[in-house]
């Protein structure tokens, strides 16, 4: 299994802070927002990792990341997305990258407390074939994208940012997919706000009756906004998960 981290985008919800730097360059707490990310992802196994960024500071990505050796990795991948084109846009960029291996996806905006890796775990006993995402139950599902169940309590839709949510289960920014994720993202339609919707890609597999779901322990929050970037600082600063303290800093935080 190969990671992608999905980090593009202008982060306009963030100006002025995003007027000189790149949303996931931002502090959160001690260390950039990108590092959450990627931290779960190495500490969940995977070492194969491509950056999606984009606007004007992609650079940046590079002169603080390099090859990764401060995540024990040898080499990082990166790419770049022109424009505003949503986040399914930014994942049919890593087409190439895949070469026919399953993806796990992280917005880099998300921060996971504890690890991912039983997740990671669940996907491959499933052989990792169709897609799978992470929900949490939220106060305000009305931010995200919200599942709603069916009778057997597999997720039968979800609604994308709905006025009235169907469930408190958000879907979070973290999801696996196997090749065929390409063939949808390929052939979708821009949304009213004009970008190419990761909640598309997921009803998709939902039609192909091939959507699992993990609900995740401990808290997630995205980060993209001022009261949300600013809660994240919080819950970073007052948790002792090993995840999210890294490399190097005792533990590989299973
Ligand atoms: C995106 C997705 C949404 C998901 C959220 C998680 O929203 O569209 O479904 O719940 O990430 O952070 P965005 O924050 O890009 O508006």
């Amino acid at each position: 299994m190969k990671g992608v981290i999905l980090a593009g985008g202008l982060g306009s919800r963030l100006q002025p802070m995003t007027r000189v730097t790149n949303k996931h360059l931002l502090p959160v707490y001690d260390r950039p927002m990108i590092y959450y990310p990627l931290q779960q992802l190495v500490f969940a196994g995977i070492r194969d990792i491509l950056i999606v960024t984009g606007g004007h500071h992609a650079g940046d990505f590079l002169r603080l990341l390099g090859n990764g050796q401060d995540f024990g990795l040898e080499h990082i991948n990166y790419t770049y997305q022109e424009g505003e084109g949503g986040i399914a846009e930014a994942l049919g960029l890593a087409e190439h990258f895949a070469a026919g291996e399953p993806l796990c996806v992280i917005l880099g905006d998300n921060i996971f407390e504890r690890p991912i890796a039983p997740a990671v775990d669940a996907y491959r006993e499933a052989g990792c074939r169709g897609a799978m995402v992470l929900l949490k139950e939220v106060d305000d599902p009305e931010r995200f994208g919200v599942a709603a169940f069916g009778e057997d309590g597999r997720i039968e839709r979800i609604d994308e940012k709905p006025t009235r949510p169907p469930s408190r289960f958000a879907v979070t920014g973290c999801y696996f997919y196997d090749p065929r994720v390409f063939e949808i993202t390929h052939g979708l339609e821009p949304s009213a706000r004009g970008e190419l919707e990761i909640t598309d890609v997921n009803n998709r597999y939902i039609g192909w009756g091939e959507l699992a779901h993990h609900v995740v322990e401990g808290w997630w929050t995205d980060a993209g906004t001022v009261p949300s970037l600013y809660r994240a600082t919080r819950l970073v600063a007052g948790s002792d998960s090993a995840v999210l303290r890294g490399v190097g800093d005792g533990g590989d935080g299973r």
